[in-house]
């Protein structure tokens, strides 16, 4: 198990556009396995590339059921709206309030370049609308409807959920 450092908002990191996955190679496989621990390690339901400061398009998410691991993802479609509480591991102790799709359908490769399609509701389809933003360079402040408040780290463990 290997931990990489999670950036902070204000790295120029967070800020950059990501570049495709060509294929895939051992230490870009071990990228991956290492976004998980890192994201497991810090109570996240989502961690991109760039938050570990790789600019590649490369995305891990566990909303509960089971890592999910998007290498160049493609939004395909999206529809419906929700409307809740998002965070980010790049920006602790801190949430808003975020309206996103609530019904996406995605494109991607798994860690082994297989191309698979999924399709995703509410709290996955946030997570992956808000990974998706990381490899834009787009942190979920430019999206929050009015200010941003404080969580604790005990609200931040309960809602564990909404940190991505
Ligand atoms: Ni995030």
């Amino acid at each position: 198990m290997a931990l990489r450092q999670i950036r902070i908002m204000g790295d120029s990191k967070l800020e950059k556009v990501c570049r495709p996955v060509k294929e895939m190679t051992p230490r870009l496989k071990e990228l991956i396995y290492d976004m998980l621990d890192t994201m497991y390690d810090a109570n996240g339901v989502g961690l991109a590339a760039p938050q570990v400061g790789i600019l590649k398009r490369i995305v891990v998410i566990d909303i509960g059921d089971g890592p999910l691991i998007l290498v160049n993802p493609e939004l395909l479609e999206a529809s419906g709206e929700q409307t809740g509480q998002e965070g980010c591991l790049s920006l602790p102790g801190q949430a808003g309030i975020v309206t996103r799709p609530n019904h996406v359908k995605i494109r991607a490769y798994d860690e082994n370049m297989q191309e698979f399609e999924l399709e995703a509701e509410e709290l996955l389809a946030r997570a992956i609308c808000h990974e998706l933003d990381h490899l834009e360079g787009i942190m979920y402040v430019r999206h929050v409807e009015g200010e941003l408040f404080e969580v604790t780290a005990e609200e931040e463990e309960d809602e564990s959920a909404a940190e991505e």
